[in-house]
């Protein structure tokens, strides 16, 4: 199915504005947004506009009963011939898709998410960062338009995707907060998608374990609070021995692209990964008997960062004591070499655009 994209250009680019040494992260948009429609039967109206406000009803669906969802993707541009590159970004299109499917949202085609984005990004390609570890974060989104009031899955949406250039989102290894009194996301529930209220609800932990001196929650499962899970945005490793140890998916994490590009990567590069439980007990056993080498955290926007030390129950554990990242950087360097187009890719996961 082919879709006609109708193009406004902003008639002047806020480009000279912008700052590529001092781009911090989510705050700068680019001059273009793309947005489409569901009427209830289609996608219609597919069209890129200037970047600016949208008009909406008071009683818009979304804001009153949730019915949104989105992603999370980047643009880099090539290190070696500047084409800008995308990041298995079907992988987006699929879970957006899987979010929709348990949201009761339409499904977004493949080539609509495609050429939607692909004309954004060729309009707005001198936004792309060259700086290291710059890249252009694109969010696609889908929220639900009704103009009514009402417990009942909405029958228009808006499709729309726009870019925000951004530097690292950490810069130093961070301190963890082991979980054990709230919950991210129940058994049944919408934990595996990326449904709005997932983040809305993880905000309240998240600010008290900022406030205790933690850069972010590790949560646990909802159930005993005994196995890790992930944390706010990003998936969790531990190296274990010579063992690469990653939380099995369930229905109460996000199944992260980062999270499989890792692990895929790893193997390539002839480490032992293993996908299963992985208990609190355990990663505080690890740290008693010095097996614990490495733990890091990975996610689209945060990359790769090491965690320093984990809490539970106010005892802190210390992971980087012996200042070891051989795993992750190994990993790092391989996935940022794919990423800015440095090497051969050899799953096929670069897009050139
Ligand atoms: C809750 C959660 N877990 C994990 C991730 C990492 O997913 P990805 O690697 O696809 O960015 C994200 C980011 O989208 C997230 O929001």
């Amino acid at each position: 199915m082919g879709f006609e994209i109708t193009i406004e250009k902003s008639e002047i680019s806020r480009i000279k504005n912008f700052d590529p040494q001092n781009i911090g992260f989510g705050k700068i948009f680019t001059d273009h947004m793309f947005l489409a429609n569901w009427d209830g039967n289609e996608w219609i109206n597919p069209r890129i506009v200037p970047y600016g406000p949208l008009s909406l009803s008071p009683a818009t669906s979304a804001i009153h009963y949730g019915q949104s969802i989105f992603e999370g993707m980047k643009a880099f541009k090539s290190q070696k011939d500047g084409k800008t590159l995308l990041f298995r970004p079907l992988e987006n299109c699929k879970r957006l898709n899987k979010s929709a499917e348990r949201m009761v949202m339409p499904s977004v085609p493949e080539a609509l998410f495609m050429s939607g984005l692909t004309t954004l990004l060729t309009l707005d390609e001198a936004w792309i960062p060259k700086t290291e570890g710059g890249a252009l974060y694109i969010r696609p989104y889908m929220f639900a338009t009704d103009d009514f009031i009402g417990v009942k899955p909405s029958e228009n949406f808006i499709f729309a995707i726009f870019c925000c250039p951004v530097g690292p989102y950490y810069t130093k290894a961070l301190k963890v907060k082991v979980e054990d009194e709230f919950s991210r996301a129940a058994p049944g529930g919408v934990g595996f998608t990326k449904c709005a209220g997932n983040y809305g609800a993880a905000m309240y932990p998240t600010q008290k374990a900022q406030q205790e001196g933690f850069d972010q929650i590790l949560w646990t499962d909802p159930v005993s609070h005994q196995w890790v899970e992930e944390t706010g945005t990003t998936n969790l490793f531990a190296v274990i021995g010579n063992t690469v140890v990653t939380p099995s998916l369930t229905n109460t994490l996000l199944a992260g692209i980062t999270r499989d590009s890792v692990i895929t990567g790893l193997r390539h590069l002839g480490y032992t990964v293993e996908e299963r439980p992985l208990s609190v007990q355990e990663l505080k056993d690890a740290v008693v008997n010095s097996t614990l080498k490495e733990m890091f955290i990975t996610g689209t926007a945060a990359t790769l960062i090491s965690i320093q030390g984990f809490s539970h129950k106010s005892e802190y554990f210390e992971v980087l004591d012996k200042g070891n990242t051989d795993t992750s950087l190994a990993i790092k360097t391989f996935l940022d070499s794919l990423r800015y187009g440095n090497i051969t890719d050899p799953f096929g996961w670069t897009v050139v655009v």
